[in-house]
Order: C-alpha cells, then sequence, then structure tokens
C-alpha cells in the first residue's frame, strides 16, 4: 500500500519485523497481502479553488461523500483564488500527514514546489478538473473533455446562426475566455474556434473589436464582474451602430456578467434581441437564465462523475493499482503526459434543460 504508514514501514528500522510478518502473510499494517484496498483510515487532503462559484463548493462536497463513501477521512480547504493561499493549504496538508491529495489548481504553475514536497512524502496527487502544469509529480488528472466543452459552445453558435449552409451572415460575434493561469482556458478556446474560425475566414462571422487572440480575451480567476467590464467596453467601443449576434462565453459566471452588461444596453427586447451566449457548468442562476430566455447555452458537466472518478484515482494510488484511464495523449503538462480519465460534457439549452432535473441536478423547485 502506497501511503505514509506503508512508507514509514519500509524504513530500514522496521524492515525486519515487515519481514516476519509478510513470512506469515500479513503485510506490515496487519492486513493480508492481498487485500484489495481499502482505505486503512487514510486521510485524503482535498484543495479546491474558490467557493466564489457554486459548482467548486459541490465538487468539495461530491468528493468528501465519494471519499467517505470508501472510508477514507478528509480534510477539505478552499483557496479563496488566492494561488499562494493554496499553496500554503497544502503545504499544511502535506505536514499534518494526509496519505494523498486531491488538487483543483488556482493557478496551474505555482504548485510546482509544493507538488515536490508531496512527492518527498510519497503523497500521490490526483490534479482535479484542472491540469497541474510543469511538474512530474502529478500522477492522474481526472477533468471532462474540455476541447469537446469549446466544441459545443463554439457548434452550438454556429447551429444557431445556421452558418453551416454557407450562405447566412455576417453576423457579428465577440469572444470572451477563462483564466489565462487555467490550463482548461486554452482547450475551452481553441475547441470553440476550430468551429467558429473557418466561418471568421469566410466572413459570415465578424469580430468587430477585432479582438481575437486568445490573450486578448482571457478574464482573469473567471470573473464575471471583469467580463462584464471587458463587454460594457466592446459595445461601447464597436457597438454603436450595430448589434451583437453571439458571445462565446466559456464559463456561466462570465456568462451572467456579458448578460447584465448586454442589459444595461438595452438587449432583451423585441427590437434588440439578446444575442446568442453560452455558457458553462450548468450554475443554478444561469440555468434560470436559460428558462428565461436570457443565456441560450451552458454545457453541462456531471460533477458527481468527476468525484467518483478522482476518488477511484486516489483509492488505485495508494493501493498501488492502476486506476481506470481512457485518455493517453492529449494533457502534456509540460513535463509528462498525464494520465487521464476524461467524462463527456452536454449542450443544455431551453430545449433540454429537463435532464437537469431528471438526473438529479436540480429539483423543479430549485429551477421556479
Ligand atoms: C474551469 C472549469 C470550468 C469552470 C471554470 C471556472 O477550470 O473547468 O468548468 O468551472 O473553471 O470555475
Amino acid at each position: 500500500m502506497r501511503n505514509r504508514r506503508a512508507a514509514l514501514a519500509a524504513t530500514a528500522t522496521a524492515a525486519s519485523l515487515a519481514l516476519a510478518l509478510t513470512a506469515c502473510g500479513q503485510n506490515s499494517e496487519g492486513g493480508s497481502d492481498d487485500d484489495k484496498g481499502g482505505s486503512d483510515g487514510a486521510t485524503i487532503g482535498v484543495a479546491m479553488p474558490t467557493k466564489s462559484s457554486e459548482r467548486w463548493i459541490a465538487d468539495g462536497a461530491n468528493v468528501v461523500k465519494e471519499l467517505k463513501g470508501k472510508g477514507y477521512e478528509t480534510k477539505l480547504v478552499y483557496g479563496e483564488d488566492d494561488p499562494d493561499q493554496q499553496v500554503s493549504q497544502i503545504e499544511n496538508m502535506i505536514t499534518q500527514g494526509v496519505d494523498a491529495l486531491i488538487v483543483a489548481a488556482i493557478d496551474n504553475k505555482s504548485l510546482n514546489n509544493v507538488m515536490q514536497q508531496a512527492k518527498d512524502a510519497d503523497i500521490p496527487v490526483i490534479s482535479y478538473d484542472r491540469l497541474i502544469l510543469g511538474t512530474e509529480n502529478v500522477d492522474y488528472y481526472a477533468s471532462f473533455d474540455n476541447q469537446k466543452v469549446g466544441e459545443l459552445q463554439g457548434g452550438y453558435i454556429a447551429e444557431k446562426l445556421g452558418l453551416k449552409d454557407g450562405k447566412k451572415g455576417p453576423f457579428n460575434i465577440e469572444l470572451f475566455a477563462g483564466s489565462n493561469d487555467d490550463n482548461n482556458t486554452r482547450y475551452f478556446f481553441n475547441g470553440a474556434m476550430s468551429v467558429l474560425k473557418p466561418y471568421m475566414d469566410k466572413g459570415q462571422l465578424v469580430v468587430r473589436s477585432k479582438q481575437t487572440a486568445l490573450n486578448q480575451v482571457t478574464t482573469l480567476r473567471w470573473d464575471g464582474g471583469t467580463a462584464q467590464k471587458r463587454m460594457d467596453d466592446l459595445l461601447t467601443s464597436s457597438y454603436r451602430s450595430a448589434k451583437v449576434d453571439a458571445v462565446l462565453s466559456p464559463y456561466d459566471g462570465i456568462s451572467i456578467g456579458i448578460l447584465s452588461s448586454l442589459k444595461s444596453d438595452g438587449y432583451g427586447s423585441a427590437s434588440k434581441p439578446m444575442p446568442i451566449v453560452t455558457g458553462q457548468d450548468a450554475e443554478l442562476a444561469s440555468v434560470k437564465s436559460i428558462i428565461a430566455g436570457e443565456q441560450t447555452q451552458t454545457v453541462y458537466k456531471d460533477l458527481r462523475k468527476l468525484a467518483k472518478v478522482a476518488s477511484n484515482m486516489v483509492e488505485a494510488a495508494l493501493n498501488d493499482k492502476k486506476p481506470e484511464i481512457n485518455d493517453t495523449k492529449s494533457y502534456n503538462n509540460g513535463t509528462k503526459v498525464v494520465p487521464a480519465y476524461l467524462l463527456q460534457p452536454v449542450s443544455v439549452d431551453k430545449s433540454n434543460y429537463t435532464t437537469l432535473i431528471e438526473d438529479g441536478t436540480y429539483s423543479e423547485n430549485d429551477l421556479k
């Protein structure tokens, strides 16, 4: 078993005892050698990025529930979107002797030193939803097909504007991306652009602001207020004599900011209808907004499944087993390709939001 107690048992002082116990068919912790796993009272540290978004609150609760169900103890911390705070939280958990870590990074490049500390303490690390970059000390990656998320957002815009036949347009679109310190950001953006760029090249889509490069359209820490401000600026600079027809938004919190800006500029009336606005995470405010005919689409990711995948990875890593992996090529973190299990995202709009009620994500009452 790969955990701190096992590591201690492997030290020279314990070696003879371990040998003796192994000889009688037991390992140094008193379990049988063919023990199929189990928690053995291990404690798992879970580092989540922020409580400012309901998805991460759900992630924390789901992961804890899964781990407790497997008999583990848990320590759950939130970094309040402050990379330094997250680093010290993880350092503290390592000092406190956690046996494994599940980490959803705030800044994917800020964790190299603390990941080395985890490695030195023989603590396996599961990168949760967001890939940790630049270190070999990440064992597995549990996430969604992030490129596909972007394809669903871009594909939705193309479909709703009827771009496929090559004749419709030109339509005006503005582009938003996520936080530049989150590895997912470029996957979402590149996925969306793989669909939208050919229509931009053909002139069916026009970005009046000319802000089309990823570094021009990112939104630090995925902040809705920052997105609202940028949308205000775009409307002022590029849309005084034209209307915006679509806005690529990578995340519901950003979409809500964009929608506030559009509403203050008079969008949402018969003469000035809301543009198509995409999103991600199926957060409650956004699903309600979709039902009310404001936000157009979101991309739903079943976080309960993600929590299961991550806790299965922990269990495998602590028991020297291989977890189920379905991707061994997409996620190079700059040091190695991190073996991943990627779940499938689903496009949700007004026509199919009831699937969220059917699968128990929300009750009918929640959505009233
Ligand atoms: C991303 C995540 C998205 C969204 C965003 C903002 O890393 O994949 O689903 O939650 O962060 O929180």
